[in-house]
């Protein structure tokens, strides 16, 4: 065991060397490490084996940019690609996909799909273990970036300077919690899961900035209530539920108390680590444009999924996307719902825009070199 140890870390000096000494290109971030669920994972549900052949594995997903399935759950690339890409760094690697020979140097994702912020153990406890797609919460993501993180950098004075460039991003997370917990079907329960959602994330920055994060864009949810799976789910015949745009008034206002909750804790967080930039990334407004006037950024199909089984808003619990019996519309640049829960390539582009250029990230990110395409 102890020779196998040595063995890796020759070879991953060997390997890298010299590859974490400070490089003085303009670049502004050097890294980035994702924590998160299916908004940002790039592969590590797929390859967690957790179901035998996950729709997210076929076609449709991944159709309009990567021309394959890749674990992503979209038609194409998500938030965290886009800012990949505006910052000059390779697409992350999905940790439980790495090889050994990899170059991981630009950053790794560790975000799965279905992950929540909460140990999976407090929602089996509560009988909901029957919703979890998956075990690998917020701290066994945690937990596989301090396995990985001797063959990141060596010295204490090499992560300090490597991570002093590297950007994590910290979420979004939670936004499971808040579903698993809906599943059950008592919105008015919902607001008891976030005090410990929100605590959940605020040890996890603490957790990273202690390992020596510097930079932290830590994401909120997103209008839920404007979601085809949140109003197929919570379909009501009383007028008064819905907004002028027909999403959901209670379940948009609830992801605003979170999203409060959340932008607090940060706040707090601030206090206590000077010497960290904590960002919060306002995904609900950068969302809401489209939702509010969703022909004016090229959105002409409102709140119906593009791939889906039928319904009101193209979403079908017993015919999702990509199972038989649904179907994808032929052009989901028109569309910002893709299956019901997640969205299509052209809304996570119009928010990493948001987000990358402003004026949705408090405070704002550094000034991104390249234009997304
Ligand atoms: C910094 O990194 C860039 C991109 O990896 C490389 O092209 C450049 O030569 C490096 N500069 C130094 C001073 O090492
Ligand atoms: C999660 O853990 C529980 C308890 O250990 C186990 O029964 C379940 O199969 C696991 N679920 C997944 C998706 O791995
Ligand atoms: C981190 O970067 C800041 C400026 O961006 C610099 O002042 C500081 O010395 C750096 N710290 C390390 C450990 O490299
Ligand atoms: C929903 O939860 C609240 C608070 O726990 C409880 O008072 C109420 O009876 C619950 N309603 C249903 C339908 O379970
Ligand atoms: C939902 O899918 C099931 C199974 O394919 C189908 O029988 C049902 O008609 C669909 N419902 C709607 C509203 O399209
Ligand atoms: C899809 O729609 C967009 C916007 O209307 C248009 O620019 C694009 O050419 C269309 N793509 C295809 C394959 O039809």
């Amino acid at each position: 065991m102890k020779i196998y140890i040595l063995l890796v870390i020759t070879f991953l000096t060997f390997c890298f060397p010299g590859k974490v000494a400070s490089n003085s290109s303009s670049r502004p971030y050097d890294a980035i490490f994702n924590f998160g669920d299916s908004l940002s994972d790039t592969g590590n549900f797929l390859h967690s084996g957790a179901i035998k052949f996950p729709v997210i594995g076929q076609l449709p997903y991944g159709r309009t940019y990567f021309k394959h399935a890749t674990g992503r759950c979209s038609d194409g690339r998500l938030v965290i690609d886009f800012i990949a890409e505006a910052y000059g760094l390779p697409f992350l690697p999905p940790y439980l996909a790495l090889t050994k020979d990899q170059n991981i140097h630009g950053g790794v994702n560790f975000a799965v799909a279905g992950a929540t912020a909460l140990d999976s153990e407090i929602f089996i406890e509560a009988g909901l273990g029957k919703f979890l797609w998956t075990n690998d919460s917020l701290s066994t993501q945690l937990d596989w970036f301090k396995k990985l993180k001797p063959s990141l950098c060596t010295t204490k004075q090499d992560c300090d300077s490597y991570f002093n460039r590297s950007l994590f991003l910290v979420g979004e997370i939670g936004g499971n919690d808040i579903n698993y917990a809906a599943f059950a079907g008592n919105l008015t329960r919902l607001q008891a899961i976030v005090p410990p959602v929100v605590e959940t994330i605020a040890k996890a920055i603490n957790e990273l900035i202690a390992e020596g994060a510097r930079e932290l864009l830590v994401p909120g949810n997103l209008p839920i209530g404007c979601s085809a799976f949140y109003l197929t789910l919570f379909r009501s015949g009383n007028k008064e539920d819905y907004d002028e745009r027909g999403c959901l008034k209670a379940l948009n206002g609830f992801a605003a108390y979170y999203n409060k909750q959340l932008s607090q804790a940060l706040e707090t967080l601030r206090q206590k680590n000077p010497h960290a930039r904590i960002l919060y990334a306002d995904y609900y407004g950068a969302a809401n444009r489209f939702y509010h006037a969703p022909g004016h950024h090229g959105f002409t199909t409102g709140l119906r999924a593009c791939c889906g089984g039928g319904g009101p808003y193209n979403f079908n619990i017993s015919a999702r996307c990509g199972h038989t019996g649904s179907k994808a519309c032929p052009n989901s640049s028109t569309y910002s719902n893709w299956d019901g829960i997640h969205l299509t390539e052209a809304a996570y582009r119009y928010i990493a825009e948001g987000l990358i250029y402003g004026p949705f990230t408090y405070p704002p990110l550094k000034t991104s070199p390249n234009k997304i395409a």
